[in-house]
């Protein structure tokens, strides 16, 4: 077979080779004599991958202004960051993360004014409105979407003890589902224990499995949207945890401005307590990419920075939920990271 000579090979063949080399300058010429950014190789990987894999940071930030998305999934299912963290490039990994960060932020601007929380609620109603079933290890809706599972136990146990630092604390929970979370908290003896739940056939589970009986736990059967009062009524809490399903991460951000945020006129204070109240929430957003889950990460810390409260993350592994068979059933495995960040969020102390 013929050599191709240097001027045969395409210019977008010499572009991805340039990204794979790191060669900032040589990408920089052949954008400006109109190679293609968006060529791709035969398994899909971008420009960026190839960025990503040489870890030059430099050639990561063209790549990215020439208009590669920070979030491109090659055929493999794999981001760029996959392909940074291979390589052991974490400057550009977290170059990657702070991308993405950027672009979600510009996002939010554009969508500003939109009436998307509207169609959000709707999408939570839904989910609301159709059965689920107990199945042996997992809560599932009626489209085989996973509610619950119970590999999240060790999880929950870790989140429990967070928020519920001692016996008598007033504690409350957002979003029963198999109730894990809950029987660990039970069985830290919180004096005053509040479940918010709003699906119908898992209220009717928590009343048949005697919830509704035992001394310190109080049941407020709706969504938290609408039972903000009520909720607010039986606090101020010690330790909160949110975890619910078939909502978005602008509902998380909603739910945090009610229970950080105190009465204009200052006559009603945080739902949080002061200042050692403690507060969790289930961290699975972007949870099937590391990346996307790392962008979440810095998104939610800085939001709760605005409201007053610090976000410290602590790695704990969570491979378990890698094995395939762990998803058998289940309509899209929505975690496969080895690491799980548990947030603990406290007040910023003055
Ligand atoms: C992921 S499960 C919670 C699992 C729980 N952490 C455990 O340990 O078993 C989510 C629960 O939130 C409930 N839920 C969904 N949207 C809600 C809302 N807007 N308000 C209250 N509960 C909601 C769901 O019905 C479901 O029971």
């Amino acid at each position: 077979m013929e050599e191709l000579g240097v001027e045969q090979i395409s210019k977008e063949a010499r572009l991805l080779g340039a990204c794979h080399e790191g060669n900032s300058q040589l990408v920089k010429d052949l954008l400006a004599r109109d190679a293609d950014i968006f060529v791709t190789d035969d398994t899909g990987r971008t420009a960026l991958h190839f960025a990503a894999a040489s870890g030059d940071v430099k050639t990561i930030k063209m790549v990215l202004e020439a208009g590669i998305p920070w979030n491109s999934l090659d055929d493999g299912n794999f981001t760029a960051g996959d392909y940074a963290e291979i390589g052991g490039h974490l400057e550009a990994y977290n170059e990657l993360v702070q991308a993405g960060v950027r672009a979600e932020l510009i996002l939010r601007l554009l969508n500003r004014g939109s009436n998307d929380s509207e169609e959000k609620r709707a999408a939570n109603e839904e989910y609301l409105s159709q059965p689920v079933v107990y199945s042996g290890d997992s809560l599932i809706d009626a489209e085989k979407n996973g509610v619950m599972m119970s590999w999240e136990a060790p999880l929950m146990e870790l989140h429990a003890k967070t928020i519920c630092t001692s016996p008598g604390k007033t504690v409350l929970n957002i979003g029963f589902g198999m109730g894990i979370i809950d029987s660990a908290l039970q069985q830290l003896n919180p004096g005053k224990h509040v479940i918010v739940e709003a699906h119908p056939d898992v209220f009717q589970h928590m009343k048949n499995e005697g919830w509704d009986r035992k001394p310190s736990v109080h049941i407020v059967f709706g969504r938290w949207q609408d039972k903000i009062d009520e909720i607010r009524a039986l606090g101020p809490y010690d330790g909160i945890f949110f975890d619910t399903f078939g909502e978005f991460y602008q509902d998380l951000d909603d739910f945090h401005k009610a229970i950080f945020v105190a009465s204009d006129d200052g006559s009603v204070g945080p739902v949080l307590s002061q200042p050692d109240g403690i507060y969790s929430f289930f961290n699975g957003m972007g949870g099937d990419h590391r990346l996307f889950n790392d962008v979440y990460c810095d998104i939610v810390r800085a939001d709760l920075m605005n409201l007053g409260i610090e976000t410290e993350y602590s790695a704990v592994a969570s491979d378990i939920a890698m094995d395939e068979e762990t998803w058998k059933g289940i309509k899209r495995p929505y975690w496969m990271i080895k690491n799980y960040h548990l947030p603990t969020c406290k007040w910023i102390k003055k």
